[in-house]
């Protein structure tokens, strides 16, 4: 059986999510919650994790199956019974992954950094050869991103950057990912029914209706470590265009910038891995006449980007099974906030339904072996 194996840096909450999923789908003969039950040939339960890096005293060293449940993790449990997987949580250099104001904050809730020597990263990965890394380093985390990056490069590991810090987007890391046969995807994964696309869907309505959107905002709050790293407003920088950029691009002609304001508000503990978004439209509409619409999303923040993250997983592997590099445009614009070119959440399905759909015309063709033809220069 085919399977795709995974690295992870950074066992929190998105992790643990991913992690449980895989596990919980495993048993399970109908797929609820996913878009998709198959891409390719690989279903959910071929994930495999082979390697995993965090800097927290509570996870390192710990076998995978346990570390996804210490604090500070504090998504909904929703599958716990996972047998040891066999994978420790190993010690990856912090650099800039820790940030300085959590220290204020009780260590339940905040992180916690292993005193433990870190690894070497390339010699891991060299050794459990994954086919891919996914980044779910804290928001901010510039120099840690690029480590990996690096490493990945070095190793001969394809990229999944789940997070805002822009890489895959970036013409230059492509062209090293392509250079060296890998596939990156990215950036800042986008979630299944999050802010990001219920904003950006409701702001193509206006579009499509001939409204004119005047002024609008996101307020995103809860009560995750997300939140809390995110209270530091000068490592906002890049979550914050990601998000703005991913609403204009719904827009022919965007708002100014003092009309629309997206981005984390506030850290609330007892919301948990619980987000709250409240979301403000106001537009004009025929003969002048105002309408407005004031909408609040309550939803548990790392699942919602699990699913889609599953998804992100097999066609990435689809794409290196059929000899695919570099950066790959139909699954980032449908999975990420800030793909190198936007594209309508519409035309982003379209492209990435395209996409797997080639791959299963190709799996349930019944023809033998096709030759090469050298006279006609055909298959
Ligand atoms: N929840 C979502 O739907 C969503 C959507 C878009 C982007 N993201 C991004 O994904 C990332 C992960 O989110 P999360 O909720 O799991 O965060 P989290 O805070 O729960 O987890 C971050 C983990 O990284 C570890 N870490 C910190 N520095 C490290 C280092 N140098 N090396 C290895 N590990 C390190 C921490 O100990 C922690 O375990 C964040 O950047 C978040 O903004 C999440």
């Amino acid at each position: 059986m085919d399977k795709v194996k995974i690295a992870i840096v950074g066992m929190g909450n998105c992790a643990s999510s991913l992690i449980q999923g895989i596990y919980f789908y495993k048993s399970m003969k109908k797929i609820p919650g996913l878009l998709h039950d198959e891409i390719g040939k690989y279903k959910i339960r071929d994930i495999e994790i082979v390697a995993a890096f965090d800097i927290d005293e509570r996870k390192v060293g710990k076998d995978v199956s346990e570390a996804i449940f210490q604090k500070p993790n504090n998504t909904k449990v929703f599958f716990n019974k996972i047998s040891k997987i066999g994978v420790k949580v190993l010690r990856g250099p912090t650099l800039d992954g820790l940030p300085k104001h959590m220290k204020d904050f009780p260590d339940e809730i905040r992180f916690k950094e292993s005193k433990q020597k870190s690894v070497n990263v390339v010699e891991i990965l060299r050794k459990t050869k994954p086919d891919l890394l996914i980044n779910y380093l804290p928001v901010g985390s510039k120099k840690a991103t690029e480590y990996y990056v690096n490493a990945c490069l070095e190793a001969g590991v394809s990229f999944i950057n789940a997070i805002p810090v822009f890489i895959c987007s970036r013409e230059e890391y492509s062209k090293k990912f392509k250079e060296k046969k890998l596939v990156c995807l990215g950036d800042d994964i986008k979630a299944q029914i999050g802010a990001t696309v219920t904003h950006r869907v409701l702001t193509n309505l206006f579009e499509k209706r001939g409204v004119k959107l005047k002024r609008t905002y996101q307020l995103n709050f809860g009560g995750n470590t997300d939140f809390l790293n995110m209270l530091e407003r000068n490592i906002l920088g890049s979550k914050k265009i990601s998000k703005t950029e991913s609403v204009q691009s719904q827009l022919k002609h965007p708002l100014d910038k003092e009309n629309i304001h997206v981005g984390p508000s506030d850290f609330i503990p007892w919301l948990k891995d619980n987000k709250i978004c409240q979301i403000r439209m106001e537009g004009e509409q025929f003969g002048g006449t105002p309408v407005k619409i004031d909408l609040k999303l309550s939803v548990e923040d790392s699942p919602n980007s699990a699913g889609v993250m599953v998804d992100a997983i097999r066609c990435a592997k689809l794409a290196l099974d059929r000899g695919l590099s570099g950066y790959l445009e139909e699954i980032s614009a449908f999975a990420f906030k800030h793909p190198r070119k936007q594209y309508t959440d519409d035309e982003a399905f379209r492209m990435i339904e395209e996409f797997i759909k080639n791959r299963m015309e190709e799996k349930n063709a019944t023809f033998p072996k096709r030759k090469w033809n050298g006279k006609n220069r055909k298959y």
